[in-house]
């Protein structure tokens, strides 16, 4: 594909996405957070004292590395990033494959992530260390996969690490249950970051750091539409970020909210939106869970629990799953 034909099919997947700022309430998917910058604010959060979900994921990865990589050839890693926590399930693939790249059954690392910029460069690191391990980055979309995965049937394990199943909604997630599940072949296993439920303070603090790193990426977005399709009185300064605890839905909720009235006008999709100041857009939920209930979804779309584990202040969880 031309980078003509890239660029007109991110303004028509952005336009369709638009159509949230319509519903109620107005709202956007957080994959547009990550244009380059965006990926490197996240990466930046990541290591924010408010932000633990990151730290906590790596202590389990770190102590269970073994035990989540089992005897799989394959890992694919959906919504990768910069694959800085994986080298640990890296480590173990390498060292089993004893340097075997070329051959066909050897080891394989398949980081898909929509970011194209952080995910080449990633994948080029990962490389470069492992030479035992072949890696073939995806760029696209890992709600819309299709066929099936690389790697040799029931020898993969399918990584979606950093809390980001908290992103989708409820139907969203039911949807990608059903579409993973549908890629995967029996004995396929998947390993799954979760955060768990906690105190309202915490959750609501690391989504809105002191440092104001979160609210710069939240604000990000705004840059992403302007430069990306036509919009008339946008100004990322009518907005401030802000992260509310839903305990209804069990979420902690971004939304940009107007600090005064905001009239934006979108020529290509004939539409304008109004919001009076204190009226806002979300641009992102990050649902919690808890184990049972986490463990209950999956077993109805065919995957067994196999482990759950927690770091040891109890604060995030990763689940083991085998496709049945
Ligand atoms: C919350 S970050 C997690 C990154 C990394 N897995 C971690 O644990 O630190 C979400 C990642 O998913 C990617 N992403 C978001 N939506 C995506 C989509 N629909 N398809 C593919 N990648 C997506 C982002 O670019 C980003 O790298």
């Amino acid at each position: 594909m031309s980078s003509a034909e890239q660029v007109g099919g991110a303004v028509a997947a952005l336009e369709a996405d638009l159509r949230g700022l319509w519903a109620d309430p107005p709202n956007l998917p957080p994959r547009w957070f990550y244009d380059e910058r965006g990926s490197l604010l996240f990466d930046e959060i990541t290591r924010l004292p408010e932000y633990y979900p990151t730290r906590c994921e790596a202590e389990i990865l770190c102590t269970e590395a073994t035990g989540i990589v089992g005897d799989a050839s394959t890992l694919v890693e959906l919504g990768s990033g910069t694959s800085e926590k994986t080298r640990v399930l890296l480590d173990v693939l390498a060292r089993r494959s004893g340097g075997a790249s070329t051959s066909p059954g050897g080891a394989l690392y398949v980081p898909v992530d929509i970011s194209e910029e952080m995910l080449l460069a990633s994948a080029r690191a990962v490389d470069a260390e492992y030479p035992g391990v072949r890696v073939e980055p995806v760029v696209g979309d890992f709600t819309a996969l299709a066929g099936s995965l690389p790697g040799t049937p029931g020898e993969r394990l399918v990584l979606f690490l950093g809390g980001t199943l908290g992103n989708f909604t409820e139907a969203e997630r039911e949807g990608f249950w059903r579409m993973l599940r549908g890629v995967m072949d029996a004995g396929d296993r998947m390993a799954v970051g979760f955060d768990l439920v906690k105190d309202p303070a915490r959750l609501e603090a690391a989504y809105d750091d002191a440092a104001g790193v979160t609210a710069e990426f939240d604000l990000n977005v705004l840059d992403v539409i302007g430069r990306t399709v036509a919009v008339r009185g946008l100004d990322r300064a009518d907005f401030r970020h802000e992260s509310v605890w839903n305990a209804d839905e069990s979420r902690i909720e971004m939304w940009l909210r107007a600090v005064r009235d905001v009239r934006l006008e979108f020529p290509t999709l004939g539409r304008e939106l109004t919001l009076a100041a204190g009226e806002g857009i979300r641009t992102e939920i990050a649902r919690k869970f808890t184990p049972d209930e986490l463990t209950a979804e999956l077993s109805g779309h065919g995957f067994a629990g196999r482990a759950v584990w927690t770091d040891a202040a109890g604060d995030f969880g990763l689940l083991l799953a085998e496709a049945g």
